[in-house]
């Protein structure tokens, strides 16, 4: 038996003698047996739960759960909405188009898809017509209850991960993260907070490809990023 539950078990057993010499001892609670010991979760029995999950209509209509990509001792994580077309077939976050400009912004800043880790808000793929799995345009963003559903997975993977900084990709990551309904504009250039981790947000590369103006911001935040991962 572990030493804290031993010493709890020795003060519990010292109040019981206690309360046996002031002759109450019809009022004292019989020690609680000490609980099994319970299996670590770990990313790898995390994502065979999300394997499994159907804890909203997204599990049973898509092809494969796009759990998380990168280093499980990552610095930082980058954290978008759900994924689409193309990662439901390969089963990682960020490998379509959206992706590969994400691994062109991570690159500008020294970093990669191997160094940091990648999820999304949602793990399986948020479509407008569910019974069209392998039809492209597909996608939609998810809806608050499917990212209620699945926040505990996003939860764990940041606690077991533990990263000094954490990325919200366009406003539906930060509207999980944060619980605000500001847009991105409102909320980048500055640091937030998600439960002691200090949060940035930026614009969502497919926002990036449809409007290059987001370039300059994007640039400045992933400098910011980068600034902070710098100091010691
Ligand atoms: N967009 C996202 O938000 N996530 C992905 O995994 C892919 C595209």
């Amino acid at each position: 038996m572990p030493g804290a539950e031993l010493a709890a078990l020795a003060a519990e057993l010292r109040a019981r003698a206690e309360l046996l010499d002031e002759g109450d001892w019809s009022a004292a609670p019989l020690p609680a047996a000490p609980a099994a010991p319970e299996t670590p979760v770990t990313l790898e029995s995390l994502a065979a739960e999300v394997s499994a999950c159907r804890k909203c209509p997204l599990g049973a209509t898509r092809i494969k759960p796009a759990f998380g990509v990168g280093s499980p001792k990552a610095e930082v994580m980058f954290i978008g909405e759900g994924p689409g077309y193309e990662e439901d077939r390969k089963g990682e976050p960020f490998v379509g188009k959206a992706g590969q400009l994400l691994d062109k912004i991570l690159a500008a800043i020294g970093l990669s898809r191997e160094s940091v880790y990648i999820a999304n808000v949602v793990k399986c793929h948020p479509m407008l017509d569910p019974t069209q799995p392998d039809t492209r345009g597909n996608d939609r963003p998810p809806t608050a209850e499917e990212m209620a559903a699945c926040r505990g997975y996003l939860e764990a993977q940041i606690a077991l991960i533990r990263p000094r900084a954490l990325v919200a990709l366009g406003s539906t990551a930060a509207k999980c993260l944060l619980a605000t309904e500001d847009g991105v504009g409102r909320l980048r250039g500055r640091w937030h907070d998600f439960s002691g981790t200090p949060l940035l947000v930026t614009y969502h590369p497919a926002a990036l490809l449809r409007d290059e103006t987001y370039k300059r911001p994007v640039w400045e935040d992933m400098k910011a990023l980068k600034a902070r991962l710098e100091e010691k």
